[in-house]
């Protein structure tokens, strides 16, 4: 298809590096898919940058191309995988361990996966207190850790002939922070890595290395690392673009397809209580109530935002939510969520839903960080920098873009908005869903 660009887009030329702090579950479930679907084996399923379309002009025109026809998007052929984990395991037998996809899919990649090794992690104990293992680099200060990742990408980008790189954090959920002082600028934040000060989670210091490269970053775990206005300011000042954070998959994705139906209908919502048993590493992580009060805090402003109780207080003004997560071995990864959603409808008579999601957690997340991935590169490609608002459809928790300004939750305007924000770099209309124009 072509279509004058609006905004000078660069090619997608040449190979793209996909960089992932953390191999565990999501990330080799992710790197293994886009391994098999490479040698046909498999289907990207849940992907958009695959398998998505996106409408142009009126409905009539019958013109309807796949998004990775429309906009310049990196192949699959042409991504390289890299990363870093505390384990020291190669990405079969990560693969393997994580237990979430089947071991003759696993076989038929198996030498590509034995070949991608995880370098040494950039780890403090402090921030994932259920986690032991020694694939870490040397006790040094923050500062030297910054710039042994800042070599190791260089290193990682040469010897695969990288042409561009991205970054998608898939490690584990770090404890809940409040930024502090040293997260205040980007001049207190280096000061701060060279004091190694404790504020400073290891997540920030990948980031960090990252953005100081110019790589496009995002966080796909709920804990505070982009979400700094000292981030934030060398991701503006180098020219990247970042998103977060903690991937929209289970039972937070449920809730933002659920809750804008009720909305829509006007139906009141006056509890809403989800609980979750989950047995891969995740879950164990999240045992520990430090990180899972990180979740937590991304879990719960799902509803806020969409119910907007203060202008809707008749409906919404007094619910009760409710979210657990427990950890329970005999699952792995294979999550069940259960929802008890108490709504009232005409005249304040009440209703119940229960929904038993028996999901996979790894199979849900892996298309987000594929299209996250591309996305960005795109991003990149087209000059675009800071928090991409765009990409709030991935996140649970999205990055609000400036101060003051709520993110928008419910999956349907961040859909529209995405698509909106693709045609308007290719110098297509915007569709409104007016349909004026059928009319005589
Ligand atoms: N699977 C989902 O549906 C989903 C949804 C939202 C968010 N997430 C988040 O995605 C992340 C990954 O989930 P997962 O299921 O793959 O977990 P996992 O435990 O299988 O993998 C995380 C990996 O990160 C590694 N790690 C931890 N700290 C590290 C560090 N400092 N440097 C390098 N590696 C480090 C761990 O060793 C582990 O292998 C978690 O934070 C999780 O909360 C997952």
């Amino acid at each position: 298809m072509a279509l004058e660009s609006a905004v000078d887009i660069a090619p997608a030329e040449g190979k793209l590096g996909v960089l992932l702090p953390g191999m565990g579950a999501v990330g080799t479930t992710f790197i293994a898919g886009v391994l098999a679907i490479r040698k046909g084996l498999a289907k990207p399923i849940g992907s958009l940058t695959q398998m998505g379309t996106i409408r142009l002009g009126k409905r009539t025109d019958d013109n309807v191309p796949l998004i990775k026809d429309y906009v310049p998007l990196a192949g699959l052929d042409d991504l390289v995988f890299g990363g870093w984990d505390v384990f020291p395991d190669d990405a079969y037998v990560a693969a393997a361990r994580a237990g979430v996809l089947d071991k003759h899919m696993l076989e038929d990649i198996g030498d590509e996966l034995r070949a991608i090794q995880p370098m040494p992690a950039v780890f403090e104990q402090e921030f994932v207190k259920n986690l032991h293992s020694d694939n870490v680099k040397p006790d040094a200060s923050k500062w030297d850790h910054a710039e042994a990742l800042v070599t190791d990408i260089q290193r990682f980008s040469e010897e695969n002939g990288c042409d561009r790189l991205v970054a998608v954090w898939c490690g584990s959920t770090e404890v809940y922070r409040e930024p502090t002082a040293v997260h205040e600028s980007l001049a207190a934040f280096e000061q701060g890595l060279k004091d190694s000060s404790p504020e400073i989670a290891p997540s920030q210091i990948y980031a960090y290395a990252c953005l100081k490269l110019g790589i496009p970053y995002a966080n796909g775990a709920p804990n505070l690392a982009l979400d700094t206005p000292a981030l934030l300011e060398l991701a503006k000042q180098n020219g990247v673009p970042v998103t977060g954070k903690d991937f929209k998959t289970g039972q937070t994705l449920m809730k933002t397809i659920l809750g804008p139906g009720f909305k829509a209908r006007l139906l009141g919502v006056n509890g809403w209580y989800s609980t979750n048993i989950l047995g891969n590493r995740d879950g164990e992580i999240l045992d520990d109530p430090e990180s899972f009060k990180a979740k937590e805090v991304s879990k719960l402003g799902v509803l806020d935002t969409i119910f907007e109780p203060e202008r809707n207080p008749d409906l919404y003004g007094d619910i009760t939510h409710v979210v657990r997560i427990n950890y329970y071995p005999p699952r792995g990864d294979n999550k069940e969520g259960w929802d008890n959603i108490d709504i009232f409808g005409w005249l304040g008579y009440p209703m119940q839903i229960k929904v038993d999601f028996l999901c996979r957690d790894s199979i849900l997340a892996a298309p987000l960080v594929l299209d996250l991935a591309l996305f960005l590169d795109l991003a990149k490609r087209a000059g675009m920098s800071g928090v991409q608002e765009w990409l709030s459809f991935y996140w649970k928790s999205p990055q609000p873009v400036a101060e003051g300004l709520y993110p928008e939750h419910d999956i349907f305007i961040q859909l529209m908005k995405l698509k909106n924000t693709l045609r308007h770099l290719t110098g297509d209309d915007p569709i409104t869903h007016l349909g004026a124009e059928y009319y005589d």
